[in-house]
């Protein structure tokens, strides 16, 4: 029988094992071996190591903009619906280069200021201690559910305003957009979730807009509008709006509970934080460079660059690998452990004119929640049998569970070092 020459497969990112734990099973032997690799199922370069993504993301020579196809997807049955949502997410500031996108930002900077957020410590604080209250009744909680995302709802619907019976729906949307993002190649579903989802989040959005021209308050909906004047339309206004959303909902669920989950897998550094909770700053940082929620972003060639010694042309893909940037070892000293004294200059928030806009506050909200968490539950541990089961998307990385025990009592395993 002879045999069947199959091509080799040199990393395979569309595997759930490399979702399960990207550096190991890949970035690590890629940033040695194949620092700049193209892809050939995702069609794209791929950079994984600090330096190279780092200057990638401050480049004047890259766009954020993918050519307009923001979702991509090899089904020619959905193509209308393919377009349809990419010619509205595309103008959006996240995926528009200047001067678009410094129209845009100029204008959600100036209300998205640390001391418009600061005031929103104590509502921070009141929902993780209501929410811990609750766990600890029941002496289990789903991190993800029972505290993440509740969190970053409540928090997000307070700042913008939002109507106390939207938040579910909202999340939902916000799923089906970073399903849509972050996926190499959108399944079917995936397309006609965001073709039926993304007018009803626009009515939406500029139903609340509407709301706050006929009577203001002090959210951050009315003070957009207020800056905006007369200088920008309807559909800006609104994809503003939902950027902001779309922005708060996933990530800072995530940031907390695969920040939980590293403590939890590092005990003694999970015990050096409840002895100097004056650490939480750096442990939060730490926690983003070890495993943040944003796997990588992409980029464009505006024109044709060269990246070490390999020619990029222009219109090519580039996919920046944070989580991998975040991993190098010319970097970080040991980085596969974590190290929350470290406070390091973690990529996991992005870099350069694109640079998170909600940082100031998803890193509040995290701190918060986790050091709360470890200082309420001195006996804080893994449920027997937790799987931890990653989200298969390039845009966003999260745990999907992670259910913790409150108490001693005995149907918990200790957790893994
Ligand atoms: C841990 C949680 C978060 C992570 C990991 C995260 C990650 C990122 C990253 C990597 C970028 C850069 C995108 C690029 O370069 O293409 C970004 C941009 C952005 N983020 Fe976040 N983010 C988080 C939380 C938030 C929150 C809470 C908000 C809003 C309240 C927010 C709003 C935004 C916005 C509006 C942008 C676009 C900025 C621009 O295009 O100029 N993010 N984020």
């Amino acid at each position: 029988m002879s045999a069947v020459k199959q091509p080799v497969v040199a990393y395979d990112l569309a595997s759930p094992l490399f979702f399960s734990d990207p550096e190991a099973t890949t970035f690590a032997r890629m940033r040695a071996r194949d620092p700049i690799y193209f892809d050939p199922g995702l069609s794209a370069w791929i950079l994984t190591t600090y330096e190279d993504v780092s200057r990638a993301l401050k480049s004047p020579d890259l766009s954020v903009d993918r050519n307009g196809e923001i979702g991509r997807s090899s089904s020619h049955g959905v193509a209308p619906q393919l377009r349809s949502v990419n010619s509205i997410v595309s103008q959006w500031m996240i995926f528009s280069d200047p001067p678009r996108h410094t129209r845009l930002r100029s204008v959600v900077a100036k209300a998205f200021q640390p001391q418009t957020l600061r005031s929103l410590l104590p509502i921070i604080d009141q929902t993780v201690d209501d929410l811990l209250d609750h766990a600890e009744r029941e002496g289990a909680f789903d991190v993800l559910t029972d505290l993440g995302v509740p969190v970053s709802e409540r928090v997000t619907a307070h700042l913008l305003g939002l109507p106390r019976e939207s938040p579910k729906q909202l999340k939902s949307w916000t799923e089906n957009i970073f399903g849509f993002v972050g996926a190499g190649n959108a399944s079917d579903d995936v397309v006609y979730a965001n073709a039926a989802g993304i007018n009803a989040f626009r009515t939406f959005v500029a139903e609340v807009i509407d709301a706050r021209r006929q009577a203001p308050g002090d959210d951050l909906v009315t003070q957009l509008l207020r800056d905006a004047g007369s200088d920008y339309t309807e559909e800006e206004l609104v994809g503003l709006v939902i950027t902001l959303i779309v922005g708060a909902f996933e990530t800072t669920s995530y940031s907390i509970t695969n920040g939980l989950y590293a403590l939890l897998r590092h005990p003694h550094q999970l015990q050096l934080l409840r002895a100097q909770p004056e650490l939480i700053e750096s442990a939060v940082e730490e926690t983003l460079r070890f495993d943040g929620p944003a796997l990588s972003v992409q980029r464009r060639a505006k024109c044709d660059v060269t990246i070490r010694d390999t020619s990029i042309r222009e219109r090519d893909r580039i996919y920046c690998m944070l989580h991998a940037a975040n991993h190098d070892p010319a970097q970080f000293s040991r980085p596969s452990q974590l190290d929350i004294a470290r406070n390091p200059k973690q990529l996991g928030l992005g870099l350069g004119p694109h640079f998170c806009l909600g940082a100031w506050l998803t890193r509040l909200e995290t701190q918060r929640a986790i050091l709360k968490t470890v200082q309420r539950f001195p006996n804080l541990r893994l449920a027997e049998g937790s799987q931890p089961q990653w989200t298969a998307n390039f845009a966003i990385r999260g745990l999907r569970q992670l259910v913790l025990s409150t108490s001693l009592s005995g149907w918990f395993k200790r957790p893994d070092n």
